[in-house]
């Protein structure tokens, strides 16, 4: 009789044992961990809003993103990352390229267009941003401008130009010219931009200013930053315009996500992703940072991202990882 209360005993707290390890079990699988290149004002709102849908607990590393993207790459397979949220495609491309980014599955990779994913489906977009000429509207009009990029080192744009050869967003693009241009095309223009006077400002704002200013009269910028210093001031004197369809300086850049390949957690990554593509995350992508959506349906009023997509250059962003071939020839011509 006691032998048999003792086997019943001890199946009991084997039982108790057992359950104790499956909730810890799923207690650990009902968290990931992001790695987040984008700032904790524009990430933890959604974060919050996505825990509170899910129950599914996040924590978040917030880091420069070529510094997360350099740290999983360390890592390896002992990253303790499920998802990685870059500011640009450069540092997605970085992971792709290391094999450190698992292919996606369509429900997500095809609820975009193609140019907002790469080609291998290992990332998807959550945003997304122009580089466009942002101009004086009070000192030129729009016909007068640039049909391309390469026209800004003829003699009558001398000394009116600004740009911001330090800027991430700027040095992005620099990366994709060299991609579909040519490394020599790219060079020539970049030392032809210098001679003809080009002024170098320290970020996308002092352009700005300096256009406001009239130091210049044009300048090479993103789109959200006319948009934002715009405001409700319907007398700000500043615009902005695209080169003509598929001229490198058009390009568009993202924000994105991946899910980093040792993950254990693939389930709920896939789900956090889908989360920040729905309309409620790209709405509040739009209002709080003036980005473009990436789903189709919630542009801003004043371009549709289809029109957009149809200006942009035609590249595998991807392509954008090779930021340090950039560094060597900003530094290489005197730029940085
Ligand atoms: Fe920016």
């Amino acid at each position: 009789m006691s032998s048999i209360l003792l086997i019943l005993q001890k199946r009991i707290v084997s039982l108790a044992v057992l359950c104790c390890l499956l909730f810890v079990a799923e207690t650990a699988l009902a968290q990931i961990t992001v790695y987040s290149g984008r700032n904790r004002a524009l990430v933890e709102p959604l974060v919050d809003r996505f825990q509170a849908e899910t129950g599914i607990t996040v924590r978040v590393r917030y880091g420069g993103t070529t510094q997360l993207a350099v740290a999983i790459l360390e890592e390896g397979r002992r990253s303790p990352a499920d998802v990685f949220w870059s500011q640009d495609a450069g540092a997605l491309g970085a992971l792709h390229n290391g094999d450190m980014l698992l292919a996606l599955p369509d429900s997500l990779t095809q609820a975009l267009p193609p140019q907002f994913r790469n080609s291998a489906g290992s990332w998807i977009s959550t945003s997304a941003r122009a580089r466009v000429l942002a101009y004086n509207t009070k000192q030129i009009s729009a016909e007068e401008l640039p049909a391309s990029v390469y026209d800004l080192t003829k003699p009558e744009w001398r000394g009116k130009v600004g740009w911001a050869p330090a800027n991430a967003s700027f040095q992005s693009f620099v990366t994709a010219m060299r991609a579909l241009d040519g490394e020599e095309k790219t060079r020539q223009w970049l030392e032809d931009m210098r001679r003809n006077g080009a002024i170098a400002y320290n970020n996308n704002n002092s352009i700005l200013q300096a256009i406001e200013a009239g130091e210049v009269l044009v300048g090479l910028t993103n789109h959200y930053y006319i948009d934002r210093a715009l405001g409700s001031n319907t007398n700000y004197p500043i615009w902005f315009a695209f080169f003509d369809a598929g001229d490198s300086g058009n390009l568009i850049n993202i924000a994105g996500m991946g899910i980093v390949a040792p993950s254990r957690r693939v389930e709920q990554a896939t789900r956090f992703i889908h989360f920040m593509i729905q309309e409620e995350a790209q709405q509040f992508f739009r209002d709080s940072t003036f980005e473009y959506p990436v789903t189709t349906g919630l542009a801003p009023g004043y371009r549709l991202i289809e029109d957009v997509l149809e200006l942009a250059p035609e590249i595998d962003l991807d392509l954008l990882e090779d930021l340090d071939g950039t560094l060597r020839l900003l530094r290489q011509t005197g730029l940085l």
